[in-house]
C-alpha cells in the first residue's frame, strides 16, 4: 500500500497491492481521473486525462472552456459552469445562484483513516494499517473549500471516498445535492450490475447493457430500502466469477441514496454515488461543514468473485464493529412465525424448554410484549412491559430462561410511534409530520421524528431501561415503515430539506449510544425483513435480518445477492415452518437447514408442530453448525452455480482462510428424469493439497477438485440439498 503525489507529472498514486487509482491535476486547476484499475507502477498517466487534444484546457483555449468542462474526467463534478454530465454538487447561494467550479488548492497524505462525524465509517482497526489523501479544493467566489478523500488499507483492494465541505464564508450556502464519489472513465462496452428487489424479495442481481443517458438506482423512502440496494456496478460483458473487469460502488449509508451511470456523447460514462438530492437540501452556516458519508470503491480483473471477497474481507476487517463478528454466535429459536401476537411467558418457556432439548441456546421473544399490542394497530413507543402476557415482566422470563441454560433477546421497534400509544398521546408533535395534514399511516404507525434531540433522549433511555431491567443478551431492532410527510415540528423551515439525513443520523446516534452502554449486546437489525441491509447498519450490528421471506428456494437468490458483497456472517437466516408462511411452497426440512447455515442460522417456527423426524434433524442441523460455523463465519465464499441462471441447481462453497478446509452446499432446486451427475468445478482450494471428502474417504489433489470437480449425484426430488465437506489431509 502507497500513497504519493508525483510532482513533476502532477499525479497523485494510490496503490493497493493489486489496483491503482491515479488523479492528475490538469492547467495546475482541475482534478482529473487519470486511471483505475489493475496495478501499475507506473504514474506517468497525466497524458490520459487528454488534455492534449481538444478541447484543450482553459489555460490554452479558453474560448471553449465550457467545451473543456463538459468532456473532462473529474474526480469530484459540479453543477453549473459546463460540465452538463450528472454532477456531484450543486450549491445554491443566499443570493439564488447556483455554479460551483473547484480549484486544486493543496492536498495532505495522512497515516491512518479519520472517522466520519456523526456516519459509520471504516477503520483501520487491528488487521491492518491505513493511508489517506486528502485533496483540497476551493471555489473562491462561493467561499467554499472541499475536500476529497480517498484512503485506502494494507490488506484490501477497496478505496474509501468521502467529500467533506465548509463555508469558509460570511453567508450561507444551501446545499442542494452533495454526493459522495464520482467515476469517469471511457465505456468498455460496460453492463450495469445492480440488486434489486422488493419486500420479501430483496437483492436480486441483474443485469443490463449500459446505453446513451442515465440508468441507475435510488430510493427516497429514508432507508435504504427493499426496492433499490445502494449498491451498483460497471461490468465487462460476458463477466464470470473468474475473469472480466468490475467497477463497483457501495455506499455506507442507510438513507436515501442514488446511484448512476451515464453514457455521454463522448461514449465515457460516469459513475456517481451519494445522498439522493431529492428532497435534500443542507443549509452550510458560515463556518459550518458538512460530511458527506462515504462510497466504497472495489475494482476487480478477474471477475465478480474477487470483487465479493474484497468486499467480504473489508467489511469484516475495517467496518464491523461489534464484538461478536468472529464470535460463535448462540442457536436461537424466534417465536415470531410460532405465535406471532399470541404468547405469554407460558408459551414461551414452553418454546424455550423443548428447543433447550436439542440443543437451541438462545429464546428471542418477537413482537408483542410491551403496552397493549397485541396486533400491530397500536403500542409502539411505550416499551413497557404487558404484564398480562408476562407477568413478572422480562427479568422474571430471562431469569426462567437461564435456569434452562438459555440466552435471553428481545425484538424492539425504537423508531416508530402508533398513533394508539401513550407516547402519541403526549407527543403528537414527536412525529415526522407536515403540520396541517394528516399522515399517512404504514402497518398502522409513523416515524418518530429522530432530528430532534429530545426524541433521541427519549428513544435511548427507553431502549436502555428495558435492557436494564433483565438479562438481555440479544436485540432484534426493528424498523417497519418507510417515510411520507417529510416535516419536522422543530426544524426551522429553511431546514426542512436536512430531515431525511438528520434522521439517519439520528438512529446511527441511537445505536453507537445503546452500544456505548451495552458492549456485549449482540444487535442484529432489520427492516421488516431486509429493507436497511447496508454497510451503515453493519457498523453497528454484526447481522441483519436478511428477508422476511424463509422459504428456502426464494432465498437463494436472496441471500446470493446479499452475499454479492456482505459476508455470510451477516445474513440474518432462520429455518422456518412449511408451508411456508410467505410462498406457501413445502420444501425438506433437511434443505431449508442447510439454506439457513449459509447465514447466522436459528429457527424461526413452532417447535410443537414439528414432527419426531424433524426433530432429530434438528439436533443435527445444530451439530452442523457447531461444527462449520466458524468456517462459514470467518472463510472466502465462492458462488459456483446460481439456480437464478440455471433454474436448477445452485451451488456455493467457503474455503478457509488458510485453505484446509472447504464446506460446499448444494442445492438441487428442480429434479430432472433419466438425469445423470452434475460436475461442480470447485474454487479458492490449494492445487497441491490432497483433500479428504468426510462423506466417503475419499481423497482429491485441489487441482483435480478444481479443474475436475466434483460429481453432484441426481436426488429424488425438487428442492433437496447436500453437504461437501473437505479437509486437508496433507
Ligand atoms: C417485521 C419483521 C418480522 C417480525 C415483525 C414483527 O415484519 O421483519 O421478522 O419481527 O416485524 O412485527
Amino acid at each position: 500500500m502507497s500513497v504519493y503525489f508525483d510532482e513533476e507529472r502532477s499525479v497523485f498514486c494510490l496503490m493497493t497491492e493489486n489496483t491503482s487509482y491515479m488523479i492528475g491535476i490538469a492547467d495546475g486547476k482541475y482534478v482529473g481521473h487519470a486511471y483505475y484499475g489493475a496495478r501499475m507502477e507506473d504514474c506517468g498517466c497525466g497524458y490520459l486525462l487528454r488534455t492534449d487534444e481538444r478541447p484543450e484546457p482553459p489555460s490554452r483555449n479558453i474560448r471553449e472552456k465550457a467545451a473543456f468542462a463538459d468532456s473532462f474526467f473529474y474526480e469530484y463534478s459540479t453543477w453549473g459552469v459546463g460540465d452538463y454530465r450528472d454532477s456531484c454538487l450543486r450549491v445554491r447561494t443566499e443570493g439564488g445562484a447556483r455554479a460551483c467550479e473547484l480549484v486544486f488548492d493543496g492536498y495532505r497524505i495522512l497515516d491512518g483513516k479519520p472517522e466520519l462525524p456523526g456516519l459509520p465509517s471504516t477503520f483501520a482497526g487491528e488487521a491492518g494499517s491505513a493511508q489517506t489523501l486528502e485533496i483540497v479544493c476551493r471555489d473562491d467566489c462561493l467561499k467554499l473549500k472541499v475536500i476529497l478523500r480517498y484512503s485506502i488499507f494494507e490488506d484490501s483492494d477497496a478505496l474509501i471516498r468521502s467529500v467533506e465541505l465548509v463555508n469558509e464564508g460570511g453567508e450561507r450556502l444551501y446545499l442542494e445535492k452533495v454526493l459522495s464519489a464520482c467515476l469517469d472513465m471511457d465505456n468498455n462496452e460496460f453492463q450495469m450490475l445492480t440488486l434489486t428487489g422488493s419486500w420479501a424479495r430483496e437483492r436480486h442481481m441483474g443485469y443490463q447493457k449500459v446505453s446513451r443517458g442515465y440508468q441507475g438506482v435510488g430510493t427516497t423512502r429514508g432507508i435504504s430500502s427493499h426496492q433499490e440496494h445502494p449498491f451498483i456496478a460497471l461490468v465487462t460483458e460476458n463477466i464470470t466469477e473468474t475473469t472480466g473487469e468490475v467497477y463497483a460502488m457501495n455506499f455506507v449509508y442507510s438513507g436515501n441514496f442514488k446511484a448512476d451511470v451515464e453514457l455521454s456523447q463522448f461514449d465515457t460514462v460516469r459513475m456517481t454515488m451519494g445522498i439522493h438530492p431529492d428532497g435534500f437540501e443542507w443549509v452550510l452556516e458560515p463556518g459550518a461543514s458538512f460530511t458527506a458519508p462515504e462510497v466504497v470503491c472495489v475494482y476487480s480483473d478477474s471477475g465478480l468473485g474477487q470483487m465479493t471477497r474484497t468486499f467480504h474481507d473489508l467489511y469484516r476487517n475495517h467496518l464491523i464493529r461489534s464484538r461478536w463478528l468472529h464470535e460463535k454466535r448462540p442457536v436461537l429459536i424466534n417465536n415470531w412465525e410460532a405465535t406471532y401476537f399470541d404468547f405469554d411467558t407460558e408459551r414461551l418457556l414452553e418454546i424455550a424448554s423443548e428447543a433447550a432439548k436439542d440443543g437451541v441456546e438462545m429464546l428471542v421473544m418477537d413482537d408483542g410484549w410491551f403496552g397493549r399490542r397485541n396486533d400491530d394497530t397500536c403500542s409502539l413507543g411505550d416499551w413497557s412491559v404487558n404484564e398480562k402476557k408476562l407477568p413478572g415482566g422480562l427479568a422474571y422470563l430471562s431469569r426462567r430462561l437461564k435456569e434452562m441454560g438459555m440466552r435471553f433477546g428481545i425484538w424492539l421497534e425504537p423508531e416508530m410511534v402508533s398513533p394508539d400509544s401513550d407516547l402519541y398521546r403526549s407527543h403528537p408533535d414527536w412525529a415526522v409530520h407536515v403540520p396541517g395534514r394528516e399522515g399517512t399511516l404504514s402497518r398502522s404507525q409513523y416515524i418518530l421524528d429522530l432530528s430532534r434531540p429530545e426524541v433521541v433522549d427519549y428513544v435511548s433511555e427507553s431502549v436502555a431501561r428495558v435492557l436494564r431491567s433483565a438479562d438481555i443478551s440479544y436485540v432484534k431492532w426493528d424498523m417497519n415503515r418507510q417515510m411520507t410527510e417529510v416535516g419536522s415540528a422543530c426544524l426551522d423551515s429553511a431546514c426542512q430539506g436536512e430531515l431525511y439525513h438528520r434522521y439517519v443520523l439520528g438512529v446511527y446516534e441511537l445505536q453507537s449510544r445503546l452500544l456505548r452502554e451495552f458492549p456485549e449486546l449482540l444487535l442484529e437489525n432489520c427492516t421488516s425483513g431486509g429493507g436497511r441491509f447496508d454497510p451503515g447498519m453493519l457498523y453497528y450490528s454484526p447481522q441483519i435480518w436478511c428477508s422476511d421471506d424463509t422459504d428456502a428456494m426464494e432465498r437463494l437468490a436472496i441471500q446470493e445477492g446479499t452475499a454479492l458483497l456482505y459476508p455470510l456472517s451477516t445474513i440474518g437466516a432462520h429455518v422456518s415452518i412449511c408451508p411456508n408462511h410467505i410462498v406457501g411452497r413445502v420444501t425438506p426440512f433437511e434443505t431449508r437447514g442447510y439454506v439457513a447455515l449459509g447465514g447466522t442460522f436459528g429457527y424461526e417456527l413452532d417447535i410443537m408442530r414439528l414432527s419426531g423426524e424433524e426433530r432429530g434433524q434438528m439436533r443435527q442441523q445444530i451439530e452442523l453448525y457447531h461444527k462449520y460455523q466458524s468456517l462459514v463465519r470467518e472463510g472466502d465464499y465462492y458462488r459456483l452455480a446460481s439456480a437464478r441462471e440455471n433454474h436448477e441447481y445452485d451451488c456455493y462453497m467457503v474455503v478457509s482462510k488458510d485453505r484446509r478446509e472447504a464446506l460446499v452446499t448444494y442445492i438441487q432446486v428442480r429434479a430432472r428424469a433419466n438425469f445423470h451427475s452434475r460436475r461442480i468445478r470447485l474454487a479458492g482450494l490449494a492445487e497441491d493439497t490432497c483433500y479428504v471428502l468426510e462423506e466417503t474417504g475419499r481423497q482429491y489433489s485441489g487441482r483435480l477438485l478444481m479443474k475436475g470437480g466434483i460429481l453432484a449425484a441426481p436426488m429424488a426430488g425438487d428442492y433437496t440439498g447436500k453437504l461437501y465437506h473437505f479437509s486437508a489431509v496433507s
